[in-house]
């Protein structure tokens, strides 16, 4: 299918790398326009440059979403470069692993905290007034297995991550009225290029890359198209009478028992 998303304005947040470049190149096939809002400015601007290569329109607009200031900066820029954002795809997060609770520095509970969340609520800050105003939008906020499930060692990114479906569930049941949808995605474990760098860390990268794909009843990880395609489908009218739904997309991983 193409042109789902003719004559929408996206942002999408880690645009430059992993997930999010995924979702920003799919929306861009799908007619949106896009600006990829990222810490990582090399990246960034080479993802722009590929999407205006195949005649598609974006701008790179480099943010920390920690930052309030460079979240409403970026948001400008979108309005004057490409108009006002109908769809916002909060997908930046910091993913650290291997940390347990009494490993966790206050500095770095507080650093996860800023960007996985405070992160979101800054871009759903500037862009909601616009939605409101212009009678609609979509947010999609990328949550995980962690925003339901607790696996250890990953403390306090699936605190966060559980923040996420709260952030999502709160919005969505204030702005319905406003026909601003707002829906959480939730991804198992994706191939991305720094999952494929972890890997080659490991003894065995193959094996490190099967254990994990394992978990997962499909019995292997997610590539990042598969997780682009579901957020094209929340943020197009082909979700339109979805809010406060939290979209797993897991291979099935939530639902195994184990004891
Ligand atoms: N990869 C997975 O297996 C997986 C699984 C479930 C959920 N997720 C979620 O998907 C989303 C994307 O994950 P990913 O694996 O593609 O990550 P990634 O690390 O590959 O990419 C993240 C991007 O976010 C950018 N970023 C980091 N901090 C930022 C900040 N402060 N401001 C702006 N940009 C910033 C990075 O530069 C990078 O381009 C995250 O929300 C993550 O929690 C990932």
């Amino acid at each position: 299918m193409t042109n789902r998303l003719q004559n929408q304005v996206a942002i999408i947040t880690g645009a430059a790398d992993g997930i999010g470049s995924a979702i920003a190149r799919l929306f861009a096939s799908e007619g949106a326009k896009v600006c990829v809002a990222d810490v990582d400015v090399e990246r960034g601007l080479a993802l722009v440059e590929e999407l205006k290569a195949a005649g598609q329109q974006a701008i790179f607009a480099e943010t920390d979403i920690a930052d309030e200031d460079s979240v409403n900066a970026m948001v400008q820029a979108t309005c004057e470069q490409l108009g006002e954002p109908n769809i916002l795809v909060n997908n930046a997060a910091l993913t650290p692993m291997g940390k347990s609770v009494l490993d966790v520095s206050r500095e770095q509970w507080q650093r996860n905290f800023a960007v996985n969340v405070d992160g979101m609520w800054h871009c759903c800050r500037a862009v909601l007034p616009m939605m409101k105003a212009a009678g609609g939008g979509s947010i999609i906020n990328v949550g995980s297995v962690h925003s339901f499930k607790v696996v250890p060692d990953s403390f306090p990114y699936g605190v966060t991550k559980h923040a996420v479906i709260g952030l999502t569930r709160n919005l969505a049941v204030e702005f319905g009225p406003d026909n601003i949808r707002v829906n959480a995605l939730c991804p198992g474990m994706v191939e991305t290029p720094n999952a494929f760098k972890a890997w080659e860390q490991t003894e065995d990268p193959a094996a490190a890359r099967k254990a994990i794909g394992d978990v997962h009843p499909l019995r292997r990880n997610a590539s990042v198209e598969e997780i682009a395609r579901p957020a094209v489908f929340l943020a197009s009218s082909e979700s339109s009478f979805m809010t406060g739904h939290s979209l797993v997309v897991d291979g099935g991983r939530s639902v195994l028992y184990h004891d």
